[in-house]
This record gives C-alpha cells, sequence and structure tokens, in this order.
C-alpha cells in the first residue's frame, strides 16, 4: 500500500517536471517556486540525485546580482497565471517576482550532502558561495539595521502568504482609489473559500505596486514600505538554515567563512527573543508597522524547536502548545490555532495543515526528543495523503483535501518521511 503511494508520489513529481524545473501543480501554479522547489529536490534525491541536483541549480540561476534568490522563477510567460511576468517591474517582463521565500535551501542542500555521496558533496560545494551571497542578501536587505531578525515586505515573502499574523499589517495597507483593474486566476482553479478574499487580494497587489514603482528598492521598501512583519516562520528557518550551512562550511573545510556564520548564528539567536510574545507564551508574528504582537499560535510558532533556539522554558511552553493543538483537532499540525477567532478549517493558511510544514516541526521535535509527538505528526502527514490525496492542504477536522492537486511538496514529503523512516505504518484509522 505505502509502496503504491511512493510510486504515485514519484509519478506527480514527473508529471509535473517541465525540463529541469518542477511547478508545484500544473494550472494553479505554473512556474518554479522557490521553496517548493527545494523540498521537491529533496524528495527527487530519495530516487534521482542527478535530476535533484539540476532542480536547485536552476533555481539558483535566478539567484539576482545582489545575492537575493526569488520566490518565483518564469521560465515561460502563461497567461492563467497572476500577477505573471509584466506585473513585477516597470517597462519589463521580468523573469522573476522581486522578493524572496523562505530560505530552506542551505538545510535541503547539507541534508543531500549528508545524505550523499562524493557526487553530492561535489554539488553542494559548487553551490556553497551562493548560499553565502544569499544569506548576506537576507541580513543587508531584511535587517538593515542589524537587529537580529529579518523582517519580511510582503506577506507572500513567509510562504505563507493568507495568515492571519498578516491581518494586524494588511489592514494599514492602503487600496489606491480605482484599484482592482486586474484579474485573479487562481479562483479559476480553485474555490475562493479555499483561497485569500478579494479584499486582501487587492492589499497584495498594492504592496506590489509600491514595490514595482520604488524598484523593490531593498531600503526603501524597509523603512517606508505599506508592508513591513516579523515573521517566526522566516526567521526559524532562516536560523536553521545559517547553522547547516556552518556545518557545509566546516565539511568543505572553508576556515575563513566558519567565523561569519558563527557570527550569524549568535545574532539570530539573540534576536528570535524580539518576537516572544509573553501573553500567549509562544513565539508569534509582530507588525512592524502599527508595532503590535499578533496574538495567533501558528505552526510557524513550532518552528522554534526546528530551529533549536530558544530558552529552555520557551521551548516546554512551545511543546505544550503542541500538544494541545494537536488534541484539537482529527490531523495536525493546523497552520493556526483552532482555538484561534481567526482559524478556519478550509482557507488557504488560516487552519489547514500543510506537509512542508509538518516535516520542519517533527524535525524540531525529534530533535528535542519529543519522539512520540514528532511520530503523531508524522502519521498524520501520512494519513492526510491517504485520506485527501496529494493534495496541497489538508483540513485538519475532516481530513479533506484542498487547493492544488497533483502537489509536488507533498509527494516529495511523502518520500522523504519513507525515506528517513524505515517502518512506516501507513493506515486510515485514527
Ligand atoms: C502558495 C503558498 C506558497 C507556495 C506557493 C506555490 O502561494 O502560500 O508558500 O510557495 O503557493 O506552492
Amino acid at each position: 500500500m505505502i509502496e503504491e503511494k511512493f510510486q504515485n508520489a514519484v509519478e506527480i513529481i514527473t508529471k509535473n517536471d517541465r525540463g529541469g524545473y518542477t511547478v508545484p501543480t500544473s494550472k494553479l501554479y505554473p512556474h518554479q517556486w522557490n521553496w517548493d522547489s527545494a523540498f521537491t529536490a529533496l524528495g527527487i534525491s530519495t530516487y534521482n540525485k542527478t535530476r535533484a541536483w539540476q532542480e536547485l541549480i536552476l533555481l539558483i540561476k535566478a539567484q539576482w546580482k545582489n545575492g537575493m534568490i526569488p520566490h518565483i522563477i518564469f521560465h515561460k510567460n502563461d497567461p492563467n497565471y497572476f500577477p505573471g511576468p509584466n506585473h513585477w517591474q516597470i517597462k519589463s517582463n521580468a523573469n522573476t517576482s522581486c522578493h524572496s521565500q523562505p530560505p530552506v535551501l542551505a538545510s535541503i542542500i547539507w541534508d543531500m550532502v549528508k545524505n550523499g555521496n562524493n557526487y553530492d558533496l561535489k554539488k553542494g560545494q559548487s553551490l556553497f558561495n551562493s548560499l553565502m551571497a544569499y544569506h548576506e542578501w537576507f541580513f543587508s536587505a531584511r535587517d538593515p539595521n542589524n537587529e537580529g531578525f529579518i523582517s519580511i515586505i510582503h506577506p507572500w515573502e513567509s510562504g505563507r502568504d493568507n495568515c492571519p499574523d498578516w491581518d494586524l499589517g494588511l489592514h494599514n495597507v492602503n487600496v489606491p482609489d480605482n484599484f482592482g483593474d486586474y484579474v485573479r486566476c487562481d479562483t479559476s482553479h480553485v474555490e475562493i473559500s479555499q483561497r485569500p478574499t478579494n479584499k486582501d487580494y487587492d492589499k497584495f497587489m498594492s504592496i506590489v505596486e509600491y514595490g514595482r514603482n520604488c524598484n523593490w528598492d531593498p531600503k526603501k521598501m524597509y523603512d517606508e514600505g505599506p508592508f513591513l512583519a516579523i515573521d517566526p516562520g522566516i526567521n526559524f528557518i532562516f536560523l536553521k538554515a545559517n547553522k547547516d550551512l556552518l556545518s557545509l562550511a566546516k565539511l568543505f573545510n572553508y576556515k575563513n567563512r566558519v567565523n561569519k556564520i558563527e557570527s550569524w548564528i549568535n545574532k539570530l539567536e539573540d534576536g528570535c527573543q524580539n518576537f516572544w510574545n509573553d501573553k500567549v507564551k509562544a513565539f508569534t508574528a509582530f507588525d512592524m508597522r502599527s508595532n503590535q504582537f499578533c496574538d495567533a499560535i501558528t505552526n510557524a510558532s513550532m518552528l522554534c524547536l526546528y530551529a533549536s533556539t530558544g530558552s529552555d522554558k520557551q521551548k516546554n511552553y512551545t511543546i505544550k502548545h503542541c500538544e494541545r493543538i494537536l488534541n484539537s483537532c482529527v490531523y495536525g499540525m493546523p497552520s493556526v490555532d483552532p482555538k484561534h477567532k481567526k482559524f478556519e478549517s478550509e482557507r488557504y493558511w488560516r487552519g489547514p495543515v500543510w506537509s512542508i510544514m509538518n516535516y520542519m516541526i517533527s524535525h524540531g521535535l525529534e530533535h528535542e526528543g519529543e519522539y512520540s509527538l514528532a511520530k503523531r505528526i508524522k502519521d498524520d502527514t501520512i494519513k492526510l495523503i491517504e485520506v485527501g490525496g496529494m493534495y496541497e492542504y489538508f483540513n485538519p477536522h475532516t481530513g479533506k483535501g484542498l487547493g492544488g492537486h497533483d502537489f509536488s511538496w507533498t509527494a516529495a514529503i511523502l518520500l522523504v518521511f519513507g525515506r528517513d523512516s524505515s517502518n512506516l505504518k501507513f493506515t486510515t484509522n485514527k
């Protein structure tokens, strides 16, 4: 049974292959996405190393001169996707979007090198400088005041596009008069009840327009842009990526890089304390424009365990939240605490379960020695795939598959769980 699912996962990824890169799913997302490609490459590495490295090489080929690796790469134009290449830059058919996404790349490369052979080591080595430049860019563009945390300039940069974490900030984003003269494509592929509202979409597009008008100048976006927020997800993923970058630097014996990366790690470890929300006893998002915490506990709050950071007390609170939230739904880990007033079981990042987040959370729990919770999350992910199908995200109460179907990263995570555990039990009985 599980073997069939693995086979199906390989078939889905192969079907989404567009020649050197893999789309997340056909129609809804017909381009190359940054963190999707990274997770997908990890999945592919379980059965075809050459193709896996090719995925990453093509992603990194799109790196900007300033080090940024964009969130979308438009290898081809596709009129059925919005916002496409001509919406990002003035008078240009950009071949990328103009901000980034959660930088899981170094961690994926470290995983492929650690679990690989000399071929993987050489490939990893050839991409090391690009990773350094990418991380440098995050510090200079998204933490220009050297405070030890990075801030996102658009909710899409968090990868958790429509989470209630961004509601505070979006509330203050001005939508220019007569705005809305555009046609969304996502809702012709997926029911609107599973996607962001039109009101939110107007706000997303207003930020894109602001960015386009200032040529995405990082300083202007940071100092004056319509939206600026601390995302616990991207910060913890970045911290973990720096720890994995350090492992690579040590393995390759790049002595002169080790000190620099260590200083980045120390800075980020201290910086995380800025978004510990003592009121809810969790790491939560913080809106930098209105100086307010968001009070939702999300699956990104749990990633402090993945980055292995925070005091023992903070980690314990987080583990307790994990347990409590898992007990409040049939399949974990929902993207928002079901107790929170903004929880919605089927709308995008406002409640549903995402396999990639489960992968990182389960790693974090294992690292803390919380093996049974980690196993529960892995088992839930596998059950969801069986109950709901290989979907983009899932209803945490019913297991219904939501959003795009035949989804690359969901297939990839199944393959990685398979690689990491030889005795996966595949049952639907809860
Ligand atoms: C959605 C998700 C984002 C993902 C993209 C492609 O926009 O929010 O995280 O990268 O889809 O799958």
